[in-house]
């Protein structure tokens, strides 16, 4: 693996291979201590992180490499992305400068970056994570991009799959309601991974909110949430901003919330959210806080995940 944006750049050493790997690191943490020793990895950060950030310096503890750690615009410069400028703004380092210093310092770089969700366009065209894979010259990991979010899907793929589900899980993304405008990438990530899982993926949000088919053709895709959570066996829960148009919030309509009634239409189900979450408002205390939520084992999911993508990309270093 040269860098690992999406579920296309697992394609060529395939889902059950990576969800094997994952079993191992599970199971012994420390199993290869030593192949990322006298590597760097660096972690750039565009905006506030808890899990990504220190989930990914402990799977890079666990593997033997040193972590450097930047919030752009705090520690280190801000950062011009459009080309051909006059830089006579409040950006003081062009991004491919940047991309390129840091390339020559680290051995593997690790980019967060989010959506403006002003322009479509700009967003899907993935500017700043491109940059970094054009002009650092290293593999690169995406720490979560504008359209994307590749480490938490891994994570939930593998927190599914340690469920050992009797028969292929009817699993459910549902949409709920948030009081700020967030982006697609959580939502996104979790289709695409889910239509290369073994598992029937339906999806649930009101209208206006359909997310780009490039994502999500194969799912079922529906605006009835009672329906779409009848005998589901995994409800996965979270905000996005509307796509028409985009980025707006059309509706904070509470009656999405994930509550003790909505889950009693489902087939005992386990939850899952990526955290952070908006208690009582994404979902319910009596949810949260019930058997039925994995949001935890999902988040601890985080570290095997960077491991895993951290030793195919070291592999393939070698
Ligand atoms: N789920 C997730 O990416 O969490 P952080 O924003 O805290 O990293």
């Amino acid at each position: 693996m040269r860098s690992f944006t999406s579920v296309h750049d697992v394609a060529s050493i395939g889902i059950p291979t990576i969800l094997e790997q994952a079993t191992q690191f599970v199971e012994n943490p420390w199993s290869f201590e030593h192949l990322g020793k006298r590597k760097t990895l660096g972690l750039l950060f565009m905006n506030p992180s808890l899990r990504t950030r220190m989930s990914t310096q402990k799977a890079a503890t666990l593997l033997g490499m040193d972590t450097m750690v930047l919030n752009a615009g705090a520690d280190s410069w801000t950062l011009e992305t459009r080309d051909g400028v006059v830089m006579d703004g409040t950006a003081t380092e062009h991004i491919k400068d940047a991309a390129a210093v840091m390339g020559k310092y680290c051995d593997v770089l690790g980019i967060r970056t989010f959506a403006g969700l002003t322009d479509y366009e700009a967003d899907y065209a993935e500017v700043v994570l491109q940059s970094f894979i054009d002009h650092s010259g290293v593999p690169v990991i995406s720490l979560e991009s504008a359209t994307r979010h590749p480490l938490q899907s891994l994570a939930d793929l593998i927190t599914i799959h340690q469920h050992s589900f009797i028969r292929r899980p009817k699993v459910v993304l549902t949409w709920a309601p948030h009081p700020r405008a967030l982006p697609q990438a959580v939502a996104n990530s979790f289709a695409e991974w889910m239509l290369h899982a073994d598992v029937d993926l339906t999806i649930v949000n009101p209208e206006g909110y359909d997310l780009d088919p490039r994502f999500t053709a194969g799912a079922v895709c529906t605006h009835d949430q009672d329906e779409a959570l009848t005998d589901a066996d995994v409800v996965y829960a979270k905000n996005w901003s509307a796509t028409t148009p985009y980025g707006a919030i059309l509706t904070t309509d509470p009656s999405w919330c994930v509550t003790k009634q909505k889950l009693a239409l489902t087939n005992n189900a386990r939850f899952m959210h990526c955290l952070p979450v908006r208690r009582n408002v994404i979902v319910a205390d009596e949810v949260l806080d019930s058997p039925q939520s994995i949001v935890i084992q999902q988040a601890a999911n985080r570290v095997v995940s960077a491991q895993v993508v951290l030793y195919n990309i070291l592999r393939s270093m070698q």
